[in-house]
Formats: C-alpha cells, sequence, structure tokens
C-alpha cells in the first residue's frame, strides 16, 4: 500500500525545499511530491493511505550518529526492541548504535549479530577501534565493514596509545569506515582542556591516516576554536554536540539527570556551542542516549553514572532552543539533524525526501506547546534531564521505509 503524508509543510534542506504540499511514497521509497510550488516524481499508482498533516512540520526522517541500546549486556537499561521504539517515537529512522556493549561490538559475528535486530527503524552497528574496547590490538575494520558497520569508536573512552590509535585509523580508512571519536585525555579527565586536547591529537592522527573524523559530543569552547581553526585550513572534518550542551550549564550539575561526560560547562562555553551550530563549525547534533537505571542516577551526582536519554526529546528541545529562539531557522536545524549525519554516513538515500530516497519521514507539531514527561517514554531510561519542559515539536507520525512506526496516540 501507498502512502500519503497530506497538507504538510514538507522542509528538505538537502533539496532546497519548503513547500506545502503532499509527499507519496511507495515500496520504500520516496514517489512524488505535489505542492503549490512543486511537482516532482510520479503519482503511484494503486491504493493509497493518506493521512492529512495540516498544519505540521513534515521532515526527512532524523538521524541520530550516537545512541546506546545496552544490547547485549545492560538489557535492564535498554534493548534493542525499546530503543528503537523510542527512536521512531522521536523521529529517528536511522541511529548508529555506540560499542560499549558486553561483549564489546568489536567482530564481525557480532556487528552481524546486531545489525539482523534493528526494528522498524534503521539501527546501525558501530564497531570498537580495539579488542574489548582495551585500548591494545586494533579491531578487523575489514570484516566489520563486510558485516554491516558504519564507523568504528571507543566511545565512552578515547584510545591512550597514539601509535594504535594512528594504526586503528589507518585500518579504518582502509575499509572505507569513518572514525566516530570521544575526546577525553585520562589525565586530565572530564575537563574542557580533555577534551580539546584529545581532540587536537586525534584530528593530527586523522590527517597522518588519511581516515573520514568526526567529534563526537563537543562541549568545550576550547575544542570548537580548535576545530573551527582546523576547518579553515582545511581539514575535512565534522563534529556534532547534544541537545544537553546547548540548554544547559554546570550550574544545574547536582542531581545524576544531569550529570554525563562530557559534563556541562560554564555558560560561555554553552553559548560556544549555539555560536558554532550557526556557523558550521558544527555539523550534526547527536543525542549520546545513554539510559541507566533509576537506582544508577538517583544517588546524588557524585555517585550517578554517566550518560543521559535524549532520543524522545532531541528534537523538541532543539527546535525550541534553537529555532524558536531565534538562532537558526528551521532548515539548518534539519540540516544538522538529517542531511548532514547523512552525508557523514556516505548515506545518499537517507537524509532527504528526494524522489527516490528511502521513505523515511517524520511528522512534528510545532503549534502548540507541551510538557515533557518521561513516564510516556518507549525507552527503558527516565534519566533526563529536560523532564518537565515546555517544548515545541510533538511527534505526530514516524515512517521508515514506507511503513509507519509510529503514531501520536491523540
Ligand atoms: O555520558 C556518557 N555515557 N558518556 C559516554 O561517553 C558513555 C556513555 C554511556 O555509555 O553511558
Ligand atoms: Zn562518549
Ligand atoms: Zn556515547
Amino acid at each position: 500500500m501507498n502512502l500519503c503524508i497530506a497538507g504538510g509543510r514538507i522542509v528538505d534542506p538537502a533539496q532546497g525545499l519548503d513547500a506545502t504540499g503532499d509527499i507519496y511514497f511507495s515500496e520504500g521509497r520516496v514517489a512524488a511530491i505535489r505542492g503549490e510550488s512543486v511537482a516532482a516524481g510520479e503519482l503511484p499508482e494503486g491504493e493509497t493511505e493518506r493521512i492529512d498533516a495540516a498544519g505540521m512540520l513534515v521532515l526527512p526522517g532524523l538521524i541520530d550518529l550516537h545512541v546506546h541500546f545496552r544490547d547485549p549486556g545492560f538489557t535492564e537499561k535498554e534493548d534493542i526492541h525499546t530503543g528503537c521504539a523510542a527512536a521512531a517515537a522521536g523521529g529517528f529512522t536511522t541511529v548508529c548504535m555506540m560499542p560499549n556493549l558486553r561483549p564489546v561490538t568489536d567482530t564481525a559475528e557480532a556487528v552481524a549479530a546486531l545489525r539482523a535486530r534493528a526494528e522498524g527503524i534503521d539501527a546501525l552497528p558501530i564497531g570498537a577501534v580495539t579488542l574489548g574496547q582495551k585500548g591494545e590490538t586494533t579491531v578487523d575494520a575489514a570484516a566489520l565493514k563486510a558485516a554491516g558497520a558504519c564507523a568504528l569508536s571507543e566511545d565512552g573512552r578515547s584510545v591512550a596509545d597514539a601509535s594504535i590509535m594512528l594504526a586503528g585509523m589507518r585500518a579504518a580508512a582502509e575499509a572505507g569506515l569513518p572514525i566516530f571519536d570521544h575526546t577525553e585525555d585520562d589525565a586530565l579527565r572530564g575537563t574542557a582542556a580533555g577534551e580539546a586536547c584529545m581532540a587536537a591529537r586525534n584530528l593530527i592522527l586523522a590527517r597522518e591516516s588519511g581516515v573520514k573524523y568526526h567529534l563526537c559530543h563537543i562541549s568545550a569552547k576550547l575544542s570548537l576554536d580548535f576545530i573551527r581553526a582546523m576547518k579553515a585550513a582545511g581539514y575535512d572534518i565534522t563534529a556534532e554536540t547534544a541537545p544537553h550542551y546547548f540548554v544547559f550549564d554546570q550550574s544545574r550539575a547536582t542531581d545524576g539527570n544531569f550529570k554525563m561526560n562530557p559534563p556541562l560547562r560554564t555558560a560561555e562555553d554553552v553559548a560556544a556551542v549555539i555560536e558554532a551550530l550557526k556557523d558550521g563549525t558544527l555539523d550534526a547534533i547527536a543525542t549520546d542516549h545513554a539510559p541507566h537505571c533509576a537506582a544508577e542516577k538517583e544517588c546524588g551526582y557524585e555517585r550517578a553514572l554517566n550518560g543521559v536519554i535524549g532520543l524522545e526529546t532531541s528534537f523538541p528541545v532543539s527546535y525550541t532552543a534553537l529555532v524558536r529562539a531565534g538562532h537558526i531557522p528551521l532548515s539548518r536545524l534539519v540540516s544538522l539533524m538529517s542531511a548532514n549525519p547523512a552525508a557523514i554516513l556516505g548515506a545518499p538515500k537517507r537524509g532527504t525526501l528526494r524522489v527516490g530516497a528511502y521513505a523515511d519521514a517524520a511528522v512534528f507539531d510545532v503549534s502548540r506547546p507541551y510538557r515533557i514527561a518521561p513516564a510516556s517514554f518507549r525507552s527503558k531510561g527516565r534519566n533526563t534531564p529536560f523532564a518537565g519542559m515546555e517544548v515545541y515539536g510533538k511527534t505526530r507520525l514516524t515512517v521508515a521505509g514506507g511503513r509507519i512506526v509510529y503514531r501520536d496516540q491523540k
């Protein structure tokens, strides 16, 4: 059965489109768009389910380059089933799953097993850089790529030994995989300088190896100033931040639900993250969705584990804090959450509603506010710093591969 999302405002910066109209999906692809100023593709034949989206935003399915689904090994926190459901509820149709699992995603078998378990949306495994994330022996990058890995990352930590990191980057480059890098110097753990120092070292190693290099969860002005300068000097690199880093400063870091690694930083850092989202120093908004059990977070800031969830709040929080607040236009937010992550993954059929692209789309209601209510989350996690916040951008519908994978109850 074909699907038509009718009468919404279709915003797709990848094709310079912002128009009210109808979009048609057929056989898992975008078939046609019809609107005031646009007529692309051929209307599909056969039966079509029509969904009214008047007054709503219709966007390419969102892409999250950085999630932790805790499966296998920590399924009391999350599993692939609940992780994929949370992603769909947030308007995400592609997510990339970090490898800090038990066992670590460091073999072709582990990658293939994860790859086969995505439900509804597409969940792509990221392989580790070293076996067991021990920082000693690099993985078989070509085998991981062949099994379906979308990148390599040591997320949770950095590879301390520069020669091993360089070897891992060379292997990734040869296999055609990007590195998604958690940059943290162990000796300067948690500090802005530690984030920036490891970013600087690894950026040099990335240049030396020729690998496609992406920086994870950048939070500090020091790192952003450095990344901006390196981009100006011609380094072909990309970087992400996460919503908590442009909404909260360290004055909120007194409750376990505001604890993550890297941590919340100064008000000056928050302003620098927003500036970097505006000027292109940052390319993507990821969530670093990191579920934990209540007891692991509700035990005081000092004892709480690092990590907050984000899949079911990322779009509304970002829309409200960046677009409604007047920092960036909507088209820029859509680029940060779909087109740019697709480019980082080298996936031209994702992150756009062009005719022929995957039928991945999300419909959001930005006409009235609602309060974030963790009890309604599909995720097993409740560890969000955004509970109770009034936001715009409720997900009304998510379509992945042409099928409805989430529909708002009301
Ligand atoms: O806050 C974090 N949580 N930062 C990381 O680097 C890892 C993540 C996790 O796996 O919980
Ligand atoms: Zn990390
Ligand atoms: Zn992470």
